[in-house]
């Protein structure tokens, strides 16, 4: 029985292989990002972290920082590569041939523009499927803006996201953190 059913899913598909998307901002990646990453590594056969961009965030560091973040700080992760998009991320996962949006819900304040974004994905692409994952309690409150704001002001961020991270954002405030360039 088993066995027939999985004979006739392949047959329908033009890709067995389960590339999934999981797009944000990640300006920039943190530990609770690294999470949902490793997590959804496990459960496709490939992730592409893709850098999005939102339409009334500025950006404090560019589409090309946050994808090299990304890829240094998953680097312990094979089937995890990172990209960049410009426009819809449904066109991208079009592009790539990805068939799962991954997304992280956090507390209860995530679902309802989760909940819209999901069902216009659906919409505009059914056959891409959104699949969410909930962050362990203690990742639960880390945000990039968050991060920012406590490395502004000099405050002990690194304990939120990974080691490149660190170094990438000491880096912007040497009055607070030093040169780590040469550290
Ligand atoms: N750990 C830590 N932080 C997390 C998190 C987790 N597991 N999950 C979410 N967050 C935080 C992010 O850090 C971010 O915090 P911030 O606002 O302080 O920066 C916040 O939650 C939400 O960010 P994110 O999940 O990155 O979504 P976003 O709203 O910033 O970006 C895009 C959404 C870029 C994916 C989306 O706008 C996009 O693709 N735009 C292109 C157009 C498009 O397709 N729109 C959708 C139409 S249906």
């Amino acid at each position: 029985m088993g066995r027939k059913y999985t004979a006739a899913v392949s047959e329908s598909r033009p890709d067995p292989r389960y590339i999934a998307v999981y797009p944000g901002s990640f300006d920039p990646i943190t530990l609770g990002h690294l999470e949902i990453v490793e997590r959804a590594a496990s459960l496709f056969d490939e992730v592409v972290v893709a850098v999005g961009h939102h339409p009334t965030k500025p950006g404090f560091f560019s589409f090309g920082e946050r994808v090299e973040m990304i890829e240094h700080s998953a680097k312990h992760v094979a089937n995890v590569r990172a990209a960049h998009y410009s426009g819809l991320m449904i066109d991208f996962c079009r592009e790539i041939g990805a068939r799962v949006i991954v997304r992280g819900l956090r507390a209860a304040g995530d679902f309802e523009p989760e909940f819209q974004m999901a069902l216009a994905n659906r919409e505009l692409e059914p056959s891409v499927e959104t699949v969410f994952l909930i962050p362990e309690p203690s990742k639960q409150f880390i945000s990039s803006s968050l991060i920012r704001e406590i490395a502004s002001h000099g405050g002990p961020f690194q304990k939120f996201v990974p080691r490149p991270v660190s170094v990438a954002m000491m880096a912007r405030y040497p009055d607070h953190y030093g040169d780590v360039a040469l550290a």
